[in-house]
Parts: structure tokens; C-alpha cells; sequence
């Protein structure tokens, strides 16, 4: 059998080698030294953040955003039930309990019933929003920019102004992607629409690190907490004093070696996702009974991750099968993230109207991604998925 197609192997190249070489030389590999800097650097020119605070990850970077934005425990935060479990985690961890929302054709938070619950179900007391039912305080409302799709968040964002919900933004995926300025807030970067937007360097995204986050920010207060907090809440940093419980979550400047090599390819990673985004899509017109997922129209999005959407009677049943055999053939095909609302941890929080999620994730099968991937690549992606 010819070579093993995985899902998604990181582009490293002579930069990325060179940095590290250079850091491991300098002696100064964990939170000190110049890369980390240079790094929040780099991302933040090319976001137009006016802060960017790199963290060890991005569930970190989750973490410690929604505590800057004041998440306290006994908060409920609203979030999608589709997304990677990282991002609910991380409201456990802030001791809040996710309140899980239906996802729309883009795999995202669907806007309208997430707006349809904070206006029937919550209510403004002076403040804050509190859920009509629980009394409970609505803390954040964390959206997720699902495979690098831009949620659709202008409107929810300004509704969330009203109430004084913070607005978290988990653009772990979403590195490149721009909203086009359909709404009031113009050309912005995924994460750049609420207080606070989490970006990951985790080894299957556009750009790694191996493992790292970031928090992108415009508010100069917001960047002081994070930055405060994910190293250890040091008030005095000679004479250790620390007035909270801080975490050490900052980044370490190998990492970031990594990191400022791989901003500098950036913009070609994006184009090989984009080229092999329509050479999927191309091959797969004729294919009967599965699509590329569609993209939203109201943003440039990183098209980080190739969806195929399955129709037919017994999806999932498909799905498992084209899995198996593409498995067999070495392909590397992945679902959808199963439903948090079904996960055993957060069975029991509140899920609201949640009518399209589950079909959504019998139906799904995500493609091979790398950015490195050739042309023969998709060719013979597509062949096994039509065979199949
Ligand atoms: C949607 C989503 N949220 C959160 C995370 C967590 O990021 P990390 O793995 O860097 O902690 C990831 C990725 O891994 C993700 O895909």
C-alpha cells in the first residue's frame, strides 16, 4: 500500500530549527528570554490585537480569559454543545457550569436560539444577567470558531454588550480567519468580536508551537490580568509575594522559537489550506451522497479543517464505514466531536433546544488537512471516499 495519509502532521521548516537552536544556545529555554515577546508580537501585529498574552495552551489561555473577564464560581456560561471538550473544561475549571447551545450549518453556536435564550431566559438585575430559572449569573457566553468557520457573532456579541455578558471568544482553531465586515465591526480577526479571543498552537493547527495558546485582546486591562495570572500572580517578584492563586501557564521561549518561525509561514500555510480546500471541493462535486461542508459567507475563513457531510438515510452508519475502510486503505478520516451535552461529566447541565447537533454528528467525517498535503493527496483521498 502506498503511504499513510494522517489527518493533520505539522509543516516545520529550517526557521523553526534555527530559533531553537538559538534559544537552546542562549540558556534561557523556559519563561524568560526574547521569543516569547517576539512571538505575542508577531501574532498580535498580524491580528491587529492591541495585547496578545502567550499561555502554555490554549485551554489555558480559556482558562485564565475567562477568569480576567471576572467568571466566578456558580457562573453559567453559554457555550456550543459542538465543540472540542477543551473549551468546556476550562468552565469547570473557572468553577462555573456551561449552559450548552445547538450548533448551526457551520458546525458553530447557532446565533439565533443562543440570542432566543438570552431573551426569554435570562434577565438584566442592574449589573449583570441572571438565568430567569436558576437566578444564577450569566458569567461569559465562550462561541467557538469551529474548524476555523467564523461563528455568527456580530449581532449575539452586541445583545451580550446589552446584558453585560462578557463575550470569550475560543479561536483555537480560527488563526486567519477574518470577519469581512458584514455587521458594525468592520474587517476583524476571529477572537477580536468580544473581550477576549483563545488561539492554540497545539500540533494540528494552522501554526504549532508543539503545544501552546494565546490570549488576543484589545482591552490593555484585560492583557495585565492574563498576564498576571498565568504566572503565578507574582506581586513582588523578588521577594515572592503573591496576593492570589495565580498558575503558571506562560509559555516557554522554546516554544515560542517554534512560534516565531512558524508566524513567518503563516501566510503560505493559508493559501495551501485554501488551494486544497477547492481541489476537495472540485473532486468532490460528483460524488453522491456526501458534500463539503459549506463555509459562512460573512468571513475569509482559514478553512483550517475539510468537513464532508454525509446524506443518506443511515449516516453514521456510512460514516463509520467510509471511516473503516479509509483506516484500512491508510487514511485518516476523524468524526465530529461527540455532543458535550452527552458526555458524562455535563449530562446533567442545562441544554438548551438542542435539535440539530446530534445529526450533525452522525453526519460529519473530517478529511486530511495537513499543509502539506499534495494534489495526489486529495486525489487519492477522494478516490477511497468514493470507492467507500
Ligand atoms: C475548539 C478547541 N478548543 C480548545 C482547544 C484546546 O487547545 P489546546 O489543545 O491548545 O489546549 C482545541 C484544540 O486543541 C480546540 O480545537
Amino acid at each position: 500500500m502506498s503511504e499513510c495519509i494522517p489527518l493533520s502532521v505539522p509543516c516545520i521548516g529550517a526557521n523553526e530549527w534555527r530559533y531553537v537552536e538559538d534559544c537552546l544556545k542562549s540558556g534561557w529555554v523556559s519563561s524568560a528570554g526574547g521569543y516569547v515577546g517576539m512571538f505575542e508580537e508577531a501574532v498580535r501585529r498580524y491580528t491587529g490585537a492591541k495585547h496578545a498574552v502567550a499561555c502554555v495552551n490554549g485551554t489555558s489561555a480559556l482558562h485564565t480569559a475567562l477568569l480576567a473577564c471576572g467568571v466566578r464560581p456558580g457562573d453559567e456560561i453559554i457555550v456550543p454543545t459542538i465543540t472540542f471538550i477543551a473549551a468546556v473544561n476550562a468552565i469547570r475549571y473557572a468553577g462555573a457550569e456551561p449552559v450548552f447551545m445547538d450548533c448551526d450549518e457551520y458546525f458553530n453556536i447557532d446565533a439565533e436560539k443562543t440570542a432566543e435564550f438570552i431573551l426569554t431566559h435570562t434577565r438584566l438585575f442592574g449589573r449583570a444577567t441572571r438565568n430567569s430559572s436558576t437566578g444564577r449569573r450569566i458569567g461569559a457566553l465562550l462561541p467557538v470558531h469551529v474548524f476555523g468557520n467564523a461563528a455568527d457573532l456580530e449581532e449575539l456579541a452586541s445583545l451580550c454588550r446589552q446584558r453585560r455578558i462578557p463575550v470569550v471568544e475560543d479561536a483555537t482553531e480560527a488563526l486567519g480567519t477574518w470577519y469581512t465586515g458584514r455587521g458594525t465591526a468592520g474587517k476583524r480577526h476571529a477572537g477580536l468580536i468580544g473581550q477576549a479571543g483563545c488561539l492554540s498552537f497545539n500540533g494540528n493547527k494552522i501554526i504549532t508551537t508543539g503545544g501552546g495558546g494565546m490570549i488576543i485582546t484589545d482591552s490593555p486591562a484585560l492583557a495585565h490580568r492574563a498576564r498576571y495570572l498565568t504566572t503565578q500572580a507574582k506581586d513582588d517578584a523578588t521577594y515572592y509575594v503573591h496576593n492570589e492563586v495565580g498558575y503558571n501557564y506562560r509559555m516557554s521561549n522554546l516554544n515560542a522559537a517554534v512560534g516565531v518561525a512558524q508566524m513567518e509561514r503563516l501566510g503560505a500555510h493559508l493559501e495551501k489550506k485554501r488551494a486544497n480546500y477547492r481541489l476537495y471541493r472540485k473532486q468532490l462535486a460528483d460524488a453522491e451522497g456526501m458534500r463539503l461542508a459549506p463555509v459562512p459567507p460573512y468571513a475569509e475563513n482559514n478553512l483550517w479543517m475539510y468537513a464532508l457531510r454525509l446524506e443518506g438515510r443511515s449516516p453514521r452508519r456510512m460514516r463509520d464505514r467510509i471511516m473503516g475502510r479509509l483506516r484500512s486503505r491508510g487514511v485518516e478520516t476523524r468524526p465530529l466531536w461527540y455532543p458535550n451535552h452527552l458526555q458524562k461529566p455535563y449530562r446533567r447541565c442545562l441544554a438548551y433546544r438542542i435539535e440539530r447537533a446530534e445529526s450533525m454528528w452522525r453526519s460529519t467525517l473530517n478529511l486530511p488537512c495537513s499543509v502539506d498535503l499534495t494534489p495526489e493527496d486529495v486525489s487519492r483521498v477522494v478516490e477511497e471516499l468514493k470507492r467507500a
